[in-house]
């Protein structure tokens, strides 16, 4: 063969080869929806050295509550992804939505939880506006904080939550189930306690309510005060 012929042949060779490349690739993929924001976990650490939490308790918690964030973010992304790829009407899509709550109120609520802690614990300052709306719908200070304490002693796994209902002005305080059941629509929370058994047997074994009186040496009032005028 001429030497023209060879240079022609060697083109066309990696020409074809080139072309054949691009289109036996697969179809790009949908890309998934990523959200606008992911959730970031917060710096709880400033909490450590609270009387009455040890750090090994104080920082498995703060792992603990990484694994909401991260699993919030993931599932926003995977129910992106399946939503982009037609599949929201699958089983699998119904579960994870199903999800979605669990993981997100585990995030926000120890949100709530260390950010009501690391105060000067005692009392309610009796000028607060917030102790004069106990006075009003419990009777006294003292009767909202032994109904808060029943509250979080109760059998099972959950919160404590004082609840505001912005409509009425009125508190109360409520039990959530796991993460995710009994929250009051519309209601804004002022304090929150955990009392998952993660949050005390640690450090106190069963005695919960060794557990509930360490909280209260630690409630910052100034943030629960803060949450009920705003
Ligand atoms: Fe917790």
């Amino acid at each position: 063969m001429k030497k023209g012929n060879w240079l022609v042949a060697i083109c066309f060779l990696f020409l074809s080869t080139t072309l054949i490349g691009v289109f036996a690739q697969p179809p790009a993929q949908k890309e998934a929806a990523i959200p606008a924001s992911s959730y970031k976990a917060k710096d709880y650490s400033s909490l450590l050295g609270m009387q009455g939490f040890s750090e090994k308790a104080l920082n498995a918690h703060f792992k603990l509550y990484q694994g909401y964030v991260t699993n919030t973010n993931l599932l926003l992304t995977t129910l992106s992804s399946l939503t982009a790829a037609g599949k929201n009407k699958s089983p699998e899509y119904a579960e994870l939505k199903r999800r979605f709550g669990w993981e997100f109120d585990g995030m926000r609520l120890h949100e709530y939880y260390f950010e009501n802690l690391g105060g000067k614990g005692g009392n309610l300052n009796p000028n607060d506006p917030l102790y004069a709306q106990m006075i009003s719908d419990f009777g006294s200070y003292d009767k909202w904080k032994a109904d808060f304490i029943a509250t979080g002693a109760m059998r099972g796994i959950g919160w404590a939550v004082l609840y505001l209902d912005p409509q009425s002005g009125r508190l109360v305080n409520t039990w959530i189930n796991e993460h995710d059941v009994g929250h009051l629509a519309g209601g804004t929370p002022i304090l929150i306690m955990d009392v998952f058994e993660h949050a005390y047997m640690i450090d106190y074994l069963l005695d919960r309510a060794a557990y509930i009186d360490a909280f209260f040496k630690n409630i910052n009032w100034e943030t629960v005060s803060q949450r009920y005028t705003q």
